[in-house]
């Protein structure tokens, strides 16, 4: 089974979750595309979707699916996103599509966090994947020295500019065994505005496909 046919077949499982008359908070990236593709099958379920991306708008506008601001939305009963890494904890690295911050922020504001990985992506320990920092560009040269310090390998994303308009590092070589820590830490680092461990707020339900079925932890 290919990668991306896991991707499929975890993003069905997912559709489960939707119950009527739901606002849906929605991620970004390749695994939620596909999730947003199965959307006609329970759209007259969903009142109104929050994005976490432009990307992900326009898609969701596409299926002709209402996108409203988070501000009109309040609490959202159910968040569903996909990951680069998660443990058995529930805590993962997202920020590969380089979304992380509306995706933290929507993430925040919802009652239940539904994440969809792959089996490649379930790990001991979080960090394999370059962890992504979405970075003020000021201070690109002041936090990738930060990043140095701790042992971590900074490479700016080329051509790459977030929908809020930074630039995002990739910190490769950092064994993150203590993920809420470093969360925080990061966090502190004047000109981060967010890094891609989602920790503090991790998921609530992991689904995660292998070639058998669907894992639910
Ligand atoms: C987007 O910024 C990311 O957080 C994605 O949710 C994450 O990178 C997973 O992406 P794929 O579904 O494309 O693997």
């Amino acid at each position: 089974m290919t990668q991306l046919e896991k991707k499929n077949k975890v993003a069905k499982a997912a559709l489960e979750y939707i119950e009527n008359n739901q606002v849906v908070g929605i991620g970004s990236g390749s695994t939620v595309n596909c999730f947003i593709n199965m959307l006609d099958k329970v759209k007259s379920k969903i009142d109104a979707v929050v994005s976490s991306s432009e990307l992900t708008t326009k898609l969701v506008e596409s299926k002709n699916i209402r996108v409203i601001e988070l501000k009109e939305a309040g609490k959202i009963p159910i968040y569903i996103d996909g990951a680069d890494e998660s443990n058995k904890f529930k805590q993962l690295i997202k920020g590969g599509g380089g979304a992380l911050t509306r995706e933290k922020i929507v993430a925040h504001s919802s009652s239940n966090f539904i994440c969809m990985i792959d089996d490649s992506k379930y790990v001991r320990v979080l960090g394999k994947f370059p962890l992504p920092i979405e970075v003020i560009r000021m201070a690109q040269s002041s936090i990738a020295m930060e990043m140095i310090k701790l042992g971590g390998r900074p490479v700016l994303r080329e051509n790459f500019i977030t929908d809020n308009g930074n630039i995002i590092l990739d910190v490769h070589d950092l064994e993150i065994d203590e993920p809420i820590g470093l969360e925080s830490f990061l966090n502190n680092i004047p000109g981060v505005v967010t890094n891609g461990i989602f920790a503090i707020r991790g998921a609530d339900k992991l689904l995660i496909a292998n070639e058998k079925n669907i894992e639910v932890i």
